[in-house]
């Protein structure tokens, strides 16, 4: 587990932006905060909106828009679209909006799952929202070649992930229907398309079984924000202290969001702040 020194009196400055439509995007931050652990991290969780995965291609490009926004008026000089279905819809707008603006982005890995599967067969699970756009079948046309990609949407998981309820009955109902299909299809490779799912990996990983190889891909979007931003600011130490704070808001409920954080990732030190657009 990460451990995490707060400095609570020293200003957060907003260096690199990070969002989700909730928790999700905090899989990525987690990764981004160990590899720049000097660079001041402004996170996001568009709680009030979430799931995305339900929502319409132009409601989650509204609400990307309006939280990229927030995040380059406060600062920020790079942006981790820190969710697969903000991505799929939004990130084009994003980087037409601000061309200046480094948009590093989200998206299933289907070119390290077809070097990875062994049968040919590989399985994703995403959101609905992810599933449909045309950017995801774009990435599976272009990289999915040699290989069959079977893709499941999974409306409901995001909800139950987001109200904490990480081990109910009822998420392992879910997560035992939309494996279903991927074992039935014999896939031996499975990517988590959505943030929210590495949460739950170890249900995602009993579900399928030991055969089934899981990717995640919050280790890579994290390599890459930090290597460009490494790229482009080699001198900047704006911190002298060793480590620098992290500012997390929420268009939801901050307590809430200050307990799950407390609960799933061990940072009951975090504080986070409501944020209404
Ligand atoms: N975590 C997000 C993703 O990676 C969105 C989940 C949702 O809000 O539906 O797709």
């Amino acid at each position: 587990m990460l451990e995490l020194e707060l400095l609570p009196d020293l200003p957060a400055a907003t260096e690199i932006g990070v969002f989700d439509s909730g928790v999700g995007g905090l899989s990525v931050l987690r990764e981004l905060h160990a590899l720049l652990p000097d660079v001041g991290l402004h996170y996001v969780a568009d709680a009030a909106y979430a799931p995305y995965g339900q929502r319409s291609p132009d409601e989650i490009r509204q609400r990307s828009e309006q939280i990229a926004a927030h995040l380059i008026e406060a600062g920020a000089k790079l942006i981790v679209v820190a969710c697969n279905t903000a991505t799929a819809h939004a990130i084009e707008a994003l980087r037409a909006r601000w061309p200046r603006v480094p948009f590093v982005g989200t998206e299933p890995g289907i070119k390290p799952a077809v070097s990875a599967t062994r049968n040919g067969r590989i399985g994703v699970l995403a959101t609905a929202a992810t599933a449909a756009s045309s950017r995801y079948q774009a990435l599976v046309a272009r990289h999915g070649q040699g290989a069959e990609v079977f893709t499941q949407a999974c409306p409901g998981v995001v909800d139950l992930i987001e109200a904490g309820q990480l081990d109910a009955p009822e998420l392992r109902a879910l997560v035992a229907r939309y494996t279903a299909p991927l074992r039935e299809a014999q896939v031996d490779t499975v990517l988590l398309g959505c943030t929210h799912y590495p949460f739950i990996e170890a249900l995602w990983h009993e579900a399928l079984g030991p055969e089934i190889q899981l990717l995640r891909i919050e280790t890579a979007v994290a390599r890459r924000a930090a290597g460009l931003w490494r790229h482009e600011h080699p001198q900047d130490h704006t911190h002298t202290l060793p480590q620098a704070p992290l500012l997390v808001e929420t268009s939801g409920n901050a307590e809430a969001l200050g307990q799950w954080m407390a609960r799933v990732l061990g940072w009951g030190q975090v504080e986070v702040r409501h944020w209404a657009p």
